[in-house]
């Protein structure tokens, strides 16, 4: 496994790889990698002959008063993690060479506004045009043929793959499982900033999410009772929600009718830590909503 910084050296390696008619796959990461992280991995692994991982924390998708600072930079215990896990390369570029041109009046990538402002969006505006950006960028500097990204961020698996359909990117994106704890936590790069007792009550995320998905399997319907519902479960655990809403997996919009496939995403703060989560569900036995 190769570990570089020099966007040149890596165009090189990954041109010549093409060459000899190698598919490469991309997982793009900002590391701290965790089991989360290597399942995307292995899966790039089994559908490409070649995998580059990116390790890079971008600024451009924090936002003021975030925890662009704080935000955990393993990159060594990284590299040790993946060692052995299919990864041919590890990218790891400075600021300086994601941004020549300096990160404040850089070129932008915008998503629709309807994948943005909404969910995650509406609490962390410009977020998503900064995962947008650094995302193009890194197409455009490995060139893969196949993306690799995680069920757990659906948001950003939903505006990326807009982006390479909306920018003729020729790429294609494949989304993994969530992979979780054993108590059903998600993991996160920021559940490190989990304090003990806040770990203990972390799960009650997934499960208010599983307690809608169910009453929604029973027959439940009445949307507003059912969030404001799982709000009063998180609540209840000491989590501070932010949202938790039913929407239709392909735009994100709130179901319409008809719908047999949906998701119920989620989002609370722990203390200083904003925990994202999701279920995907299909209403099976004919039903639908
Ligand atoms: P990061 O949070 O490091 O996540 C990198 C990838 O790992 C994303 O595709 C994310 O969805 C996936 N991932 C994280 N936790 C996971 C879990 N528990 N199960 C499955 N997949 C998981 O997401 C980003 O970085 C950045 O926004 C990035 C796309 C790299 C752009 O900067």
């Amino acid at each position: 496994m190769q570990l570089m910084h020099d966007v040149a050296a890596l165009r090189r390696v990954v041109r010549d790889w093409q060459h000899s008619g190698q598919r490469v796959a991309l997982v793009p990461t900002m590391g701290n990698l965790h089991d989360g992280h290597l399942s995307l991995v292995e899966s790039a692994a089994v559908q490409a002959e070649r995998v580059v991982v990116s390790v890079f924390v971008n600024p451009l998708q924090f936002g003021e008063g975030e925890d662009f600072d704080a935000y955990p930079r393993t990159l060594e215990d990284d590299c040790r993690r993946l060692d052995g896990r299919g990864a041919d390369l590890v990218f790891a570029p400075g600021v300086d060479a994601m941004y020549p041109g300096g990160t404040g009046a850089a070129t932008r990538v915008e998503p629709p506004a309807a994948l943005v402002d909404t969910l995650c969006g509406r609490s962390r505006p410009g977020h998503f045009t900064g995962v947008a950006t650094v995302v193009a960028k890194l197409f455009n500097l490995v060139g893969p043929d196949i993306a690799v990204f995680g069920r757990k961020d659906f948001q950003q698996l939903q505006v990326i793959r807009r982006m390479a359909l909306d920018l003729n990117f020729p790429v294609q994106v494949h989304g993994c499982p969530i992979v979780r704890e054993a108590d059903g936590l998600a993991m996160s790069s920021r559940n490190a900033y989990l304090e003990p007792d806040e770990r203990r009550r972390a799960p009650a995320l997934y499960r208010a999410l599983g307690v809608l998905v169910n009453a929604v399997r029973q027959g439940g319907r009445d949307v507003a009772a059912l969030e404001s519902r799982a709000r009063a479960e998180l609540e209840g655990a000491g989590l501070e929600p932010d949202y938790v809403s039913l929407r239709r997996p392909e735009d994100l919009a709130p179901p319409r009718g008809g719908e047999r496939q949906l998701v119920v995403l989620g989002a609370a703060r722990l203390g200083r830590t904003r925990l994202i989560d999701n279920i995907e569900f299909e209403l099976t036995d004919g039903g639908s909503w």
